[in-house]
């Protein structure tokens, strides 16, 4: 895991260590991918705002296009478990080669249960703390739209 971090989410020391446990989560949750086509491991790591956590990876399938990704198996998971939208602090996201970030399904996904919410990922050499909305700007929000 890298160690330099660029705070966009301006997180406090605690909460920087909190999120640097949750990368490893994630790192751990990787572990367990099934990836046997892109070879790419992915884990994530959700953290309630209660202090759960619930971990999802990648799951692809012969099918291609059935693959689901880490983040949105660790989300569907926990909202199977009684998770609503607001419950979640972050998620923390890591994968086996460098410079991953979400992919734009996965940031639409976690936009619908908080734009708030910090994302935490290793990219270009550094373990980048953020807000969903900085990378998912000008947002859906369905309720804004009638
Ligand atoms: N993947 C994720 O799990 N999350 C992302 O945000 C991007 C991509 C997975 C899907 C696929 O199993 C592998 O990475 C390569 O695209």
């Amino acid at each position: 895991m890298t160690n330099k971090i660029n705070n966009m989410a301006g997180a406090s020391k605690a909460e920087e260590k909190k999120y640097l446990d949750l990368l490893a989560k994630a790192h751990a949750a990787k572990e367990n991918a099934h990836c046997r086509y892109s070879g790419v491991k992915v884990g994530a790591a959700l953290l309630g705002k209660k202090g759960g956590v619930v971990t999802g990876c990648n799951v692809e399938n012969a099918s291609y296009g059935l693959t689901v990704c880490a983040e949105r198996v660790a989300i569907f998971k926990a909202v199977s478990e009684g998770y609503k939208p607001g419950d979640f602090e972050a998620i923390a996201i890591a994968a086996s080669g460098d410079d991953f970030s979400p992919c734009g399904a996965c940031r639409e996904v976690i936009n619908e249960f908080g734009d708030d919410i910090t994302v935490i990922f290793e990219f270009r050499g550094e373990v980048v703390m953020t807000k969903l909305i900085e990378i998912l700007p000008f947002n859906f929000k369905l309720e804004k739209c009638g």
